[in-house]
């Protein structure tokens, strides 16, 4: 019987910031970091790397196609994004139109965003959770929000890293159940 531990986990990292020097983006490459130092090996995409008229679904793009190939395949979804106007931003968000309804069924999320003021910290719990859900994937109870004074030199400060690690864990640990459960039969169906 397969029992998935933190080594057969695999991670997608999935970049929403169009900025070159972007700060979601360092909280997310953490992120990749801590899941590393836990044994997940991780892949980062970055959006604004991506064709703009195939995120816009005008036209079909390999490179496109294996951003999806790699977010269909891994096990735990970390998504990062700066605030725009109060929610995600927009090139998460034509990206996640692009995954079908169930896409991140059984696979685990972390939350990350970064906005300029604390007053749009709840973008966590009312824009990517939703997000999440909507596709089918479970996020972590920690989400990470980082404000832009929060980051020195573009180094996070303790307490982002703090959480960051904890929500790794929390990804772990459920990614971990998550297969699990869905590898091990039922008492019932053994006993039937
Ligand atoms: C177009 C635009 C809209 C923004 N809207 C908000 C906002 O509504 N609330 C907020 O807190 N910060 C807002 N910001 C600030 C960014 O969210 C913030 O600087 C963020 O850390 C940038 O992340 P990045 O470096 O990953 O791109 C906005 C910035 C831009 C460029």
């Amino acid at each position: 019987m397969a029992l998935m531990n933190a080594t057969t986990l695999t991670a997608v990292g999935i970049s929403g910031s169009p900025s070159a020097r972007s700060k979601s983006r360092t909280l997310l490459e953490r992120a990749l970091g801590a899941l590393a130092d836990r044994g997940v090996a991780s892949v980062l995409i970055d959006l604004a790397a991506l064709p703009a008229d195939a995120l816009l679904g005008r036209r079909r793009s390999p490179d496109l196609d294996d951003a999806l190939a790699t977010v269909s395949d891994a096990t735990i979804v970390v998504a990062s994004t700066p605030v725009y106007r109060a929610t995600y931003s927009g090139l998460l968000k034509v990206f996640f139109d692009l995954l079908p309804p169930s896409g991140l069924v059984d696979k685990t999320a972390i939350a990350i965003a970064t906005g300029g003021s604390p007053a749009h910290e709840l973008v966590i719990d009312y824009g990517l959770r939703p997000l999440f859900a909507s596709v089918g994937a479970i996020t972590t109870p920690t989400g990470i929000y980082g404000i832009d004074s929060a980051f020195q030199n573009g180094v996070p400060n303790q307490s982002l890293i703090d959480r960051i690690h904890v929500a790794a864990s929390e990804a772990i640990t459920l990614g971990t159940r998550i297969h699990s459960a869905a590898v091990v039969p039922s008492p019932t169906l053994v006993e039937s």
